[in-house]
């Protein structure tokens, strides 16, 4: 992957405009988000202290067209909770060579509730910071003795919109200081970095042009909360990395691989620029 120069957000409005042929500005709507008439969602608050460009920060739900965003307001509509249930049989089927399910060890899947805000998270152990995949490939491996399962592959995916799930309603507060801090610096640094042909960083779309459109598409602030999400484009649920995956190839670049250590250092960033918002996931986009 070529790193090219760092950029201050707000500079490349211009190189955006120019290359991908932003339109007119329409900026997020006003509609509220409650699931099944009971968890309310926050989709908009005060940008944190450390997120220096942007005063207001936005769910991606609330760029997406009425029709997308019905899907979300009650979970029979909802395409991801197909695979939540199934997540919730695995949780509490025993597999591998020590006898155990996820349920012998941790109970209901409920008792994860709160989870999901605080990934990726520090462990002391370990002596790394962890996205909600490598722990739960942590417990298979060591906890269970079954194998683990690919980073961004269905089961996994199916495992986090259930841990996503049970946290719906629960502000986003990922630890961004200690131990922490250098693998945020690292995240930042990549996020503020312009890549591939188009020379192009996540801010560059995500910070500076949020609300603008761009081919036929309404830019979100990229944020994370809604992971994984059931996209209408590819009628699957998304893993976090996967998007990441696919917003760099768009800048025509190389780009790392799904739990790589670059990639868990932009997860725990932008999970950063959303502590405030609700954990929504899964969610539904298009
Ligand atoms: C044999 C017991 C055992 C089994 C089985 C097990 N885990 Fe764990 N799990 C643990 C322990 C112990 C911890 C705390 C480890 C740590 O903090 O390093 C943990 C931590 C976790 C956490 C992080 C919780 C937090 O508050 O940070 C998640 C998520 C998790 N497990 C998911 C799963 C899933 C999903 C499965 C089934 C696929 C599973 N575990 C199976 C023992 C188990
Ligand atoms: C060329 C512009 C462009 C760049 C550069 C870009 N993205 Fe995106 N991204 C998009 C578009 C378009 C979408 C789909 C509409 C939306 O949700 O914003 C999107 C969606 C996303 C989403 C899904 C948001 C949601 O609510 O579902 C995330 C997360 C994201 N991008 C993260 C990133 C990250 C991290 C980077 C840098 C590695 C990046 N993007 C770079 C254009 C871009």
């Amino acid at each position: 992957m070529t790193r090219q120069t760092r950029v201050r957000a707000g500079a490349a409005i211009g190189v955006v405009a120019g290359v991908l042929a932003v339109a007119a500005h329409a900026g997020p709507d006003d509609d509220d988000l409650v699931i099944n008439g009971e968890i309310e969602i926050v989709t908009e608050t005060a940008a944190p202290e450390h997120i220096e460009h942007v005063g207001t920060i936005y769910s991606g739900w609330r760029f997406r067209s009425d029709e997308t965003q019905a899907f979300q307001v009650d979970d029979f509509d909802n395409p991801s909770m197909i695979w939540v249930e199934q997540a919730e049989e695995v949780w509490n089927t025993a597999e591998g060579a020590a006898g155990k399910s996820c349920a012998s060890c941790h109970d209901g899947s409920d008792s994860m509730a709160g989870v999901r805000a605080v990934y990726p998270k520090w462990n002391e152990d370990a002596g790394e910071v962890r996205t909600l995949e490598m722990q739960i490939n942590d417990c298979r491996e060591n906890r269970m003795q079954a194998e683990t399962w690919k980073y961004t592959g269905g089961e996994m995916v199916n495992m986090v919109a259930l841990l996503s799930a049970v946290s719906r309603g629960i502000p986003v507060n990922v630890a961004i200081d200690g131990p922490a801090q250098s693998t945020w610096e690292m995240g930042k640094d990549i996020y503020y970095t312009r890549y591939g042909q188009l020379e192009l960083s996540c801010a560059n779309c995500h910070e500076d042009n949020y609300g603008n459109m761009i081919r036929a598409d309404h830019l979100s602030q990229g944020q994370i909360n809604g992971f994984p999400t059931y996209r209408l484009k590819n009628t699957k649920l998304n893993a976090v990395h996967a998007r990441f995956k696919g917003c760099v190839r768009d800048t025509r670049a190389e780009t790392f691989a799904p739990g790589s250590p670059e990639f868990v250092a932009l997860e725990l960033y932008v999970a950063s620029r959303g502590n405030g918002l609700s954990v929504e996931g899964p969610s539904v986009r298009n």
